[in-house]
């Protein structure tokens, strides 16, 4: 299952729902929410008002990124907006094992998010709850940033890691930098779910969406 997931840090807010909407005719399904906080990153972006506003209106799959410290505490809140998927950095957890139990128990699908230096074997004894990996291939924080190269590597490996330990079904998110060029080189590293902001919302929606799904189909 390949699936673009344009992500709306970069849509135009004031054009909000138009925007959304315009995703699902061009045949999106899935929506990258990125949650800041100021802590775990430097910026602030939006929070549970803003997703459960939108999903009054959208039947888009909400991927909700937690780039936010300690993000058990928000679980049952986010699943109340309306997430769908809750992602959550292994750096921010102290009680991994415990978060990803406890999305799934309020009914959502787990994914776990890496920053670009952080090792895969954190991942080691969390595969079972799992439904995603997140790989960064930039530097949390920031849309519009340059997709850092070493990234490529690490998704192989990731694939190899989940492959071997049977785990064929878990997907690869990347984030961070991914466009019409860099989107061949995750996708042969073996990546199957593509976030792209900039990529999708600058210039023409259509066309940019469209380019995505031409290389989903090579
Ligand atoms: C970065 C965010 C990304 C961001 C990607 O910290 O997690 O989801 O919106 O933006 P682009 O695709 O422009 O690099
Ligand atoms: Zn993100």
């Amino acid at each position: 299952m390949y699936q673009l997931a344009p992500s709306m840090l970069s849509a135009d807010f004031n054009r909000l729902g138009e925007q959304l909407a315009l995703l699902e005719q061009c045949g999106c399904q899935w929506l990258h929410i990125d949650v800041m906080d100021g802590m775990f990153v430097p910026s602030i972006s939006f929070g549970m008002p803003v997703i459960s506003s939108i999903r009054k209106e959208s039947g888009l799959f909400f991927d909700v990124h937690m780039m936010v410290e300690d993000p058990g505490r928000y679980v049952e809140e986010m699943k109340k907006s309306g997430a769908d998927m809750l992602t959550v950095h292994a750096e921010a957890c102290r009680h991994l094992d415990r978060t990803l139990q406890t999305i799934h128990e309020c009914g959502m699908q787990a994914a776990v998010a890496l920053n670009p230096a952080t090792p895969l074997n954190v991942l080691d004894y969390v595969l079972d709850k799992t439904d995603m990996v997140l790989l960064m291939t930039v530097n949390p924080g920031f849309g519009g940033q340059s997709y850092l190269s070493a990234m490529t590597d690490k998704i192989r490996s990731l694939r190899k890691k989940l492959d071997e330990a049977g785990y064929r079904e878990t997907s690869i998110e990347v984030d961070g930098g991914i466009n019409s060029e860099t989107a061949g080189l995750v996708l042969e590293a073996g990546a199957n779910i593509l976030v792209a902001g900039s990529g999708v919302f600058k210039g023409d929606i259509p066309s940019n969406v469209a380019q995505f799904q031409e290389k989903f189909n090579q």
